[in-house]
């Protein structure tokens, strides 16, 4: 009888505690989000680094919960943007950023944006020449932005492609095909050939972002017949 009540107790304790749990949780989430979204309200068009408009940081953000990634890398922070929509949805999908920037002004704001949001805890934001820093990053990546200096390019993808994931995704920024700068130029031919990318673009109306996703298998001229 005795044993009867007590897990009674117990199961009612039980329930009780998992009810707390979940409700402190349910708190957390709100709690980043609205801090996040208090931020971009109180910044919204002043943001006057270079930074993305916030149709691509929604772009990013989405692509990122989408595919639930969860290894980011940015290559040019500025002032934070892109990286507070990286880090808004890697807060949900449990992950983490590397964000890059040369220039320590900008880094410093960064930073301060970055725990204004609220999302300083998803962020590794490191202040140095991304020429050298990128090389030497292990690694491995399922997500990066990169929006830097455009005529390295095509170097920041052939030194992070052997450390993005398969099924991983790695979209650059201002990268219309129809440019004639000649940088832009070279990375779309590097990226829409590229037989372990599938490409395609987002945003074309606007400052356009390439979005190319790396295949388990590289495509040879093979498998493209085949395909045909
Ligand atoms: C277009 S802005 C980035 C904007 C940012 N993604 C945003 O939307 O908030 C380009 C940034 O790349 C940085 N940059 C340029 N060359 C770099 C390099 N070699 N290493 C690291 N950062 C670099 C610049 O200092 C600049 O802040």
């Amino acid at each position: 009888m005795k044993k009867r009540y007590m897990y009674r107790n117990f199961m009612i304790l039980t329930v009780f505690a998992l009810a707390a749990i979940a409700v402190a949780a349910e708190k957390t989430i709100t709690g980043t989000d609205a801090q996040v979204k208090a931020f971009l309200d109180a910044h919204k068009n002043q943001w006057h680094d270079m930074n993305i408009p916030e149709q691509d940081g929604q772009i990013l953000y989405d692509l990122i919960i989408t595919n639930n990634y969860t290894r980011a890398l940015e290559i040019g922070t500025s002032t934070g943007h892109s990286g507070i929509w990286i880090a808004w949805a890697l807060s949900k999908t449990g992950g983490k950023l590397i964000t890059i920037d040369i220039d320590r002004e900008r880094h410093e704001q960064a930073v301060q944006n970055f725990k204004e949001a609220g999302l300083d805890q998803y962020i590794d934001a490191r202040l140095g020449d991304a020429h050298e820093i990128v090389p030497k990053l292990g690694g491995p990546f399922d997500f990066v932005f990169n929006d830097a200096d455009k005529d390295w390019y095509v170097n920041y993808t052939k030194a992070i492609l052997p450390k993005l994931v398969a099924g991983g995704c790695y979209t650059a920024h201002n990268v219309n095909p129809r440019s004639h700068s000649t940088d832009i130029m070279e990375y779309w031919k590097f990226v829409s050939t590229h037989p372990q990318l599938e490409t395609k673009m987002a945003n074309t109306e606007g400052s356009s972002i390439a979005i190319s996703y790396k295949r388990a298998t590289p495509q040879t001229e093979k498998n493209t017949a085949e395909q045909k």
